[in-house]
């Protein structure tokens, strides 16, 4: 799916970027440039700049960069179809549909056949929950304690108990087999011809994505049996990792604090309990992908998990997920080993509500965890205890998180607070040159390997990617620079693909327009990462005093240049006579010199 460079660029010309990030946070000018405290890293004193001229931000702090579409990207966590969604709306334009390949067409039919096939299951299953065949099912859900207009707001329904009741309707429908086999409802069978339902005799939940749509279903046994339930498969429609149950209810609370539980019933039942903001990972562990869709609707998290021992692993699982994604966490347990569910169904909503005010800070309950291995009253266990109490501290980014737990865990052990501070700080100091070993280790690494997929290491000296950037940045911000250099040096010379495809896109925009704004460059990127990698090349001033000097920095940049990328073809040609051009073309090399004419 994509829009037309021209109005992706119409777009980002409307949305001015000191104004779009003026709107999102504080912003201080000086000169053309404004500073503020930077949003994607911690810091005290404002190293986030903004361009006006160049419609770019750069962090000196952290290195995050890139154009307007970047920064809505990072700050409303989106991709870049939404940003430009949001931007276009921000200053009033209307979006066309979105040009479409003959094969995204094809795929968003069938997607669509997909989500219809699943509402007419849906209501299938609906209508039978309430038929006599279903009673026993109604019974049972009745039994739990579900209210029947809950049963409807979640469409709880009954697949019937017999081998293609589902398919059969849906055949009725007029959908066809292969549909069929994809939606993961029904299945071919395995001995003989023909096709049967995925689920039957089993209570269904229609899983609903944040849009409305059944996009598969969860279906539990009644009384005992295996397993207890039965998920649709992932499909076209249906990813696991980035649908929650529940979370289409939630997030029309707006509360930006969401309770995270295990199950069906769960979620369930905390909604009928009068707390909307209540949602379910499906049948996997929760996950980075959990964690990126939530950071939508929420800052605050309350993990409130079965409080057995599988439940418990799960939470310590599920904690650095979500606190490594900036969520405020919370951990709240249901007394005796229950879940939920059980809970409210023996204590109701009021009890529930009391119990809710309980959630200790993740903190807390991770040395909560830890503290139930060890026997505080026999020393060697307390010294044990307080070391793991030490680690969990150490990992704590608030100095003020950390002193409060720091005595909490000396009163509980006897041991003083200046022990523990100290025990603290020499695990910090372990990490911190760990971490810099890590850190020397990646940029070496990086410097080795990440600026040339394709090129040898002698290709990615420093020198060359610098030579590159002063290149590209002075083709793109002045057409004499691109009209002398141009015939000597092609996109292709240049290493690395970003770097190749820059390069394009300043050849072609400076044929077409004759001129080119970095800021547009960058609209055709469409991660944050590319983003950032090309305003790099536009955001370092290139720096020199006049033409000569300029004239001079080019012509050694392209040497620099040149010399990499006849060293990298002669390296890879296998014909001699080719490798008889690249001599005669390096020879040659020693003799350029391009002169820049104004005008
Ligand atoms: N689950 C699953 N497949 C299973 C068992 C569990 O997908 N075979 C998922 C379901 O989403 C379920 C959740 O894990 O809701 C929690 O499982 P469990 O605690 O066993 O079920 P409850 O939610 O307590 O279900 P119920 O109250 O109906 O027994
Ligand atoms: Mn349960």
């Amino acid at each position: 799916m994509r829009y037309s460079q021209e109005l992706i660029e119409e777009i980002r010309t409307q949305n001015d970027i000191v104004e779009v990030i003026g709107e999102f946070m504080p912003l201080t000018r000086k000169g053309n440039s404004y500073f503020g405290l930077c949003p994607f890293h911690n810091e005290n004193t404002p190293s986030f700049s903004v361009s006006a001229d160049k419609q770019f931000y750069y962090c000196f702090g952290c290195g995050s960069a890139g154009n307007v579409y970047s920064f809505v990207m990072q700050t409303e966590n989106c991709d870049f179809l939404e940003a430009v969604k949001i931007l276009a709306d921000r200053v009033g334009i209307t979006l066309p549909k979105p040009e479409q390949s003959s094969e995204e067409r094809e795929e968003e039919r069938r997607r669509n056949i997909l989500f219809d096939m699943h509402r007419t299951a849906g209501r299938f299953y609906y209508e039978k929950l309430h038929e006599s065949q279903g009673s026993n099912a109604l019974k049972y859900l009745n039994e739990r304690g579900v209210l029947p207009n809950i049963q409807k707001k979640f469409g709880i329904g009954y697949a019937p108990d017999g081998r293609d009741f589902l398919y059969r309707h849906l055949l009725e429908k007029g959908y066809n087999i292969d549909d069929m086999l994809r939606s993961g409802l029904v299945i071919k069978n395995k001995n003989s011809d023909g096709y049967h339902d995925r689920f039957f005799n089993r209570l269904m939940f229609p899983i609903i994505d944040v849009t409305g749509r059944i996009i598969g279903f969860g279906g539990r046994v009644m009384g005992s049996g295996e397993p207890k339930y039965l998920n649709s498969p992932e499909t076209m429609i249906f990813n696991k990792s980035r649908n929650l149950y529940g979370l289409n209810f939630a997030k029309n609370t707006r509360r930006r604090e969401l309770i995270l539980v295990e199950g069906y019933m769960d979620t369930i039942s905390i909604y009928q309990a009068g707390f909307h903001n209540v949602c379910a990972s499906l049948g996997t562990a929760f996950n980075e992908s959990h964690a990126r869709v939530l950071k939508k609707y929420a800052d605050d998290i309350i993990i409130l998990y079965d409080s057995d021992q599988a439940g418990i692993n799960a939470t310590l699982r599920a904690i650095p997920v979500l606190v490594s994604n900036g969520f405020n966490v919370k951990v709240l347990q249901v007394p005796d080993g229950k879940d939920p569910d059980e809970f409210l169904k023996y204590n109701g909503a009021l009890e529930f509500s009391k119990l809710l005010m309980t959630a200790i800070s993740h903190i807390a309950f991770r040395i909560n965890c830890k503290k139930r291995e060890y026997d505080i009253s026999v020393p060697e266990d307390r010294v044990k205890f307080t070391i793991e109490a030490s680690k969990i501290l150490a990992s704590l980014s608030s100095d003020i998180e950390r002193d409060v737990y720091i005595k909490e865990v000396s009163y509980e052990t006897g041991i003083s607070v200046d022990a523990i501070k100290n025990e603290i700080e020499k695990i910090l100091n372990i990490d911190k040159l760990n971490f810099e070993k890590e850190a020397n280790r990646k940029r070496r690494y990086i410097s080795n390997n990440s600026s040339g997929e394709k090129s040898s290491g002698k290709a990615l000296e420093k020198g060359v990617i610098k030579a590159q950037k002063e290149l590209l940045s002075a083709m793109a911000s002045n057409i004499n620079v691109y009209n002398a250099v141009k015939e000597y040096v092609k996109p292709s010379d240049f290493l690395t693909d970003v770097y190749r495809s820059v390069a394009s896109i300043i050849y072609e925009t400076n044929e077409k327009n004759g001129q080119v704004f970095p800021a547009e460059v960058v609209n055709h990127f469409q991660s944050v990462e590319e983003q950032k990698a090309v305003t790099e090349i536009f955001a370092v001033a290139f720096k020199y005093n006049d033409n000569s000097d300029l004239e001079k920095a080019l012509n050694e940049n392209i040497k620099n240049i040149k010399k990499v990328s006849l060293d990298e073809k002669s390296a890879n040609a296998t014909d001699i006579e080719d490798v008889m051009k690249i001599v005669q073309e390096k020879r040659n090399l020693d003799k350029l010199y391009i002169t820049i004419t104004n005008g």
